[in-house]
């Protein structure tokens, strides 16, 4: 298992503080060591100059061999022996203790100072410094400073030792409470860690549980950004990283939904025309039909067939526009010469509905595909040409609209009905009374248009014009004239 955070944090902590106090101890111990055993050295220098000092002026060298000199010396040295740490001597020429601030004691110490190589550089007329460790461990030092007459004659030497001892302890009362402050160190480093390791985790277990829980499907989990800046932008990306997410779900299940009610809707249209084939089919297998009802149920039958190919056809057109599978080849294309050629062909039809077609106006090229641009001027004008009255008008008219060509195709029928406005683009929609007529389009006219339109990289709109009436307006990029001799497609 992976250690948390906490884990990790108390670890590091814990290694910085112990080694830290550690190092640090260790050297102030040890500086604090050697600048006490300085201090001591310099006062027991202090002291064996002073005695050397006084010995020397104040005393006549034979004071040092004389019995009375001595045991005056003796006398003083043992009245300041008892205030002070350290043991004063003075020894005579072959190094025998004349005077000792400390009374001897029975096991005769220092009975061969002379010995000692301090003593015997003292008495050879220079100081001489020692440190020597006891049995019991403890460090003395020893300072000898010669003590000589005017005329520069050594005739003793003074003798002064320390011992450590002091110094020591001080230092294990010191360990001691080094030791309990690192305890109480350790405590502090756990709380603050714990205090840290939260602060720092819980904005993560936030989001760990926000993450966990879209995981699970819950999409609509957002995360408050909270913490330090890197937690932050963790819980921004991951909002973000949400709203894309929830954003594509939603599409998908749009699309899905789409393409579901897309199979719903042909299937519906496929039963119409299926039914009315198959109730002809039946009929006329029947012996005794007559001739006038066999014409008219063979005429059912190839009308209705004739719906399904269009139907298929007009899905396929769809299909290859909106599927984008190979896209339109465009070419410059003269938008006045198109429309009036699809007029042309549609006059027949017109005639025969008994309404009239004027065209009107002039457009900019345009870059386009031109058996696509007749069909949505043929689909256009078709719808138009249903919905109007017998004697009714029809008006296509051309123009320019800033940088757009438009072709606008105005009818005196009844217009669209507000709440239809927004659906007649739609796939298979209808509005109510044309719905009813079973023989009617399938709805798919305007899609087709639509889509034609928008692979144009154009758009088309639908409106009820004031004098009443529809008016669907479609706009195409418009191309710039060509320098003169230029011809475009017509
Ligand atoms: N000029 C118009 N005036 C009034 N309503 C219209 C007009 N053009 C279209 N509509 C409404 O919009 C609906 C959709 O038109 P669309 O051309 O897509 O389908 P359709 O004409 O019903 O069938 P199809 O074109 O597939 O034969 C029509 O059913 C009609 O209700
Ligand atoms: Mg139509």
């Amino acid at each position: 298992m992976r250690s948390t955070i906490r884990t990790r944090l108390l670890a590091a902590f814990l290694a910085i503080a112990v080694l830290s106090a550690a190092g640090l101890s260790y050297y102030f111990l040890t500086e604090l060591e050697s600048f006490a055993l300085r201090k001591l050295e310099e006062r027991l220098d202090t002291q064996a100059r002073l005695v050397a000092a006084f010995r020397s002026a104040a005393w006549e060298e034979k004071s040092l061999t004389t019995a009375q000199g001595r045991a005056i010396l003796d006398e003083a040295l043992s009245v300041v022996g008892a205030d002070i740490t350290s043991r004063l001597r003075v020894l005579d020429r072959s190094g025998t203790v004349v005077a000792d601030s400390t009374p001897p004691t029975a096991a005769g110490d220092g009975a061969d100072l002379h010995e000692r190589q301090e003593v015997r550089s003292a008495l050879a007329g220079k100081r001489g410094a020692n440190t020597r460790i006891s049995p019991d461990g403890r460090v003395t030092l020893y300072v000898a400073y010669p003590i000589a007459t005017a005329r520069g004659e050594v005739i003793g030497a003074s003798y002064a030792a320390a011992s450590t001892f002091s110094i020591r302890s001080l230092l294990r009362d010191y360990r001691t409470r080094l030791a309990w402050m690192a305890g109480a160190f350790v405590l502090v480093t756990f709380a603050v860690t714990e205090i840290l390791a939260r602060w720092l985790a819980r904005p993560l277990l936030e989001l760990e549980s926000g993450v966990s829980r879209f995981a699970h499907g819950d999409h609509g989990v957002r995360v408050t950004p909270r913490g330090s800046r890197e937690t932050r932008a963790l819980a921004e990306s991951f909002n973000i990283l949400a709203d894309e997410v929830e954003g594509a779900m939603t599409e998908l299940r749009t699309e899905e939904r789409r393409k579901s009610r897309f199979v719903s809707d042909v299937s519906h249209e496929l039963r119409t025309p299926l039914t009315a084939i198959r109730g002809a089919a039946e009929t006329l297998m029947e012996e005794d039909v007559d001739p006038e009802d066999r014409r008219r149920f063979l005429s059912t039958i190839v009308s209705e067939s004739g719906r399904l190919t269009r139907l298929a056809n007009d899905l396929l057109i769809l299909q290859r526009i909106e599927g984008g599978t190979g896209e339109l080849p465009l070419r410059r294309i003269d938008l006045v010469g198109v429309v009036r050629r699809s007029v042309e062909a549609l006059e027949p039809l017109m005639e025969e509905r008994g309404v009239t077609l004027t065209v009107e106006g002039e457009a900019p090229e345009v870059l386009g595909d031109v058996d696509r641009v007749q069909q949505v001027v043929a689909n256009l004008i078709d719808n138009a040409s249903r919905v109007s009255p017998a004697g009714g008008s029809i008006a296509v008219v051309m123009g320019r609209d800033e940088r757009w060509a438009t072709v606008a195709v105005r009818d005196s029928g009844p217009g669209i009905d507000e709440q239809d406005l927004g659906h007649v683009f739609e796939r298979f929609y209808r509005s109510q009374p044309s719905r009813a007529r079973s023989s009617g389009g399938f709805g798919l006219g305007l899609s087709i248009v639509k889509a034609i339109v928008v692979a144009h990289g154009g758009k088309v709109e639908a409106a009820n014009s004031a004098e009443g009436g529809a008016a669907f307006t479609v706009r195409l990029p418009a191309l710039e004239p060509l320098p003169a001799g230029g011809a475009a497609e017509a």
